[in-house]
């Protein structure tokens, strides 16, 4: 009936796709956007399947075989007693291992194939004869699968990966035993040992590769640099924000992917952008940094008042024609030389709000934002305010990545002057131009360069590196692509 429909079992499914939906539209409106996503690519996981399987198969050769004895009763030997014993693995190949991605579930891994070499001594009783020898097995067709599941802790902001789901199975076993009328004997094996045999190598081979997994995957995944302090003043946080995302051609890591001030962590007063990434997959993995990752950095170094820097003429070639003095000064604005005669000058310049990046397919355009206040030095050091006048411009950044460090490169264009105030009367700011067309790219640039090629950490794990890098403007973001290496 229609009353029996409606209690029924099958009404379960339904209620089952409801929830899923309820969590799925829950965790779509709660998410925010990452500031940096590494994606990795089919290659990338054909890599990591390469250097996984070198390492599991170090693993399953130390499977330990037990010994195996017993007693027999066979048509014109007669009874007897036998043992199989000091079986070891000699070889066990893997040949063709791969992993593919299982959208929105996991990671398949799995082997076909597989070989296994073992060498043994066996020996035979029947009343007073004692015969013995050695054999050679060898088990072929062996196929392993096994599930991946990635997650993420978000307490720690690390990858997890736990093997859900393991199972392997034997198609043929060959015995040879060196002593040529020993028929009955092999007959023995299959008979008496060969199922207990495939039955402990086949839970053994799973147990490797579940404890593989939870020993030696998931703690490497806990090298993966999270809260990285990069210097005294900032880290970057690379902590996860989901689990890992899979589709059928690439596996996503979202990162938050910010700079933080050490001891003053609060979130910036702007969000992370979407970034569409283009559906390249030639290389092993791709970063996508986001113009947020980069105005992070702006606000946290702006923030901590490190974006100065002070200027006097020492640091000007004895040869330049510019001089930091007021007598250079009062050639253009007579007032200096009049009110400070023959005396020293400093310029303090600071960075008066963030500086500001845009990412764009053009390319990276920098908005820095510089307050320039000028000073006489007095006899006594002390100093005298001149002038402050703001400048702006667009820079240029161009960034590349030199191994696991991002790097960059700033140009300028066109410095824009204004004169914010003056204690040494009015005066037209195009006076200024030409000696801070000089001392931007001769004084102040060369020392932000040698920061930025410092660079800047990638988010990798250990003993990992990066070549055959390329590196991409999107709208919004980044694009770097690179294969690795693992040493
Ligand atoms: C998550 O990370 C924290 C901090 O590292 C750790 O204490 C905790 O045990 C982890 N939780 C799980 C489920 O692994
Ligand atoms: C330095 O000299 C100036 C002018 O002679 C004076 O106004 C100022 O107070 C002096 N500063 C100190 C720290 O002595």
């Amino acid at each position: 009936t229609r009353e029996d429909m409606a209690r029924g079992p099958c009404n379960a499914p339904r209620w089952a796709s409801l929830l899923v939906l309820v969590v799925v539209g829950t965790a779509v409106a709660a998410a925010i956007n990452p500031g940096v996503v590494v994606r990795i690519s089919q290659k990338g996981l054909d890599y990591a399947t390469q250097q996984g399987t070198a390492a599991l198969q170090k693993e399953l050769e130390r499977i330990k075989i037990p010994d195996y004895s017993g007693s027999f009763k066979i048509k014109l030997l007669g009874k007897g007693h036998y043992s199989f014993y000091s079986m070891d693995i000699r070889e066990f190949q893997l040949p063709s291992a791969q992993i593919r991605m299982v959208p929105n579930v996991g990671l398949k891994f799995s082997i076909s194939n597989a070989n296994i070499k073992i060498s043994g001594k066996w020996k035979a009783r029947k009343s007073f004869l004692k015969t013995s020898g050695e054999f050679d097995l060898s088990i072929g067709g062996m196929s392993i699968s096994a599930d991946l599941m990635l997650g993420s802790n978000l307490t720690s902001g690390k990858p997890t990966v736990t093997c859900a789901s393991c199972s392997s199975h034997i198609s043929s076993v060959h015995v040879h035993i060196s002593n040529s009328k020993v028929g009955w004997l092999i007959q023995l094996f299959h008979k008496k040992i060969e199922s207990a045999l495939r039955n402990k190598l086949n839970s053994q081979v799973c147990q490797k590769v579940t404890s593989s997994v939870s020993s030696e995957l998931q703690p490497y995944f806990q090298t993966l640099p999270v809260m990285t302090k990069i210097d005294a003043v900032a880290g970057i946080d690379y902590g996860l924000v989901a689990p890992p995302t899979i589709t059928a051609e690439t596996l996503d890591a979202q990162m938050k992917g910010e700079f933080y001030r050490l001891n003053h962590h609060n979130p910036p007063p702007f969000a992370p952008p979407v970034m569409e990434f283009p559906a390249v997959h030639d290389h092993m993995v791709y970063l996508g940094l986001s113009d947020y990752f980069f105005n992070t950095a702006g606000l946290v170094y702006q923030e901590a008042g490190v974006l100065k820097m002070t200027l006097t003429d020492d640091m000007i070639p004895k040869e330049s024609r510019f001089r930091l003095t007021t007598k250079f000064f009062g050639s253009f604005l007579p007032e200096v030389a009049k009110m400070f005669p023959n005396m020293k000058m400093q310029i303090h310049i600071s960075a008066s709000v963030p500086p500001q990046l845009s990412v764009q397919p053009t390319g990276l355009t920098f908005f820095p934002a510089l307050d320039i206040q000028a000073f006489a030095v007095l006899a006594n050091s002390s100093l005298a305010s001149l002038f402050l006048i703001g400048m702006s411009t667009h820079g240029s950044l161009e960034v590349s990545a030199r191994s696991d460090r991002l790097v960059g490169e700033l140009n300028v264009d066109r410095l824009l002057l204004e004169l914010k105030h003056s204690t040494i009367g009015p005066f037209p700011v195009e006076l200024l131009q030409d000696i801070m067309n000089y001392i931007v790219p001769t004084l102040v640039l060369p020392r932000v360069n040698e920061r930025l090629q410092k660079g800047f950490p990638l988010p990798m794990p250990a003993r990992v590196q990066f070549y055959n890098m390329v590196l991409q403007p999107h709208q919004n973001f980044l694009l770097f692509g690179a294969d690795v290496v693992y040493k």
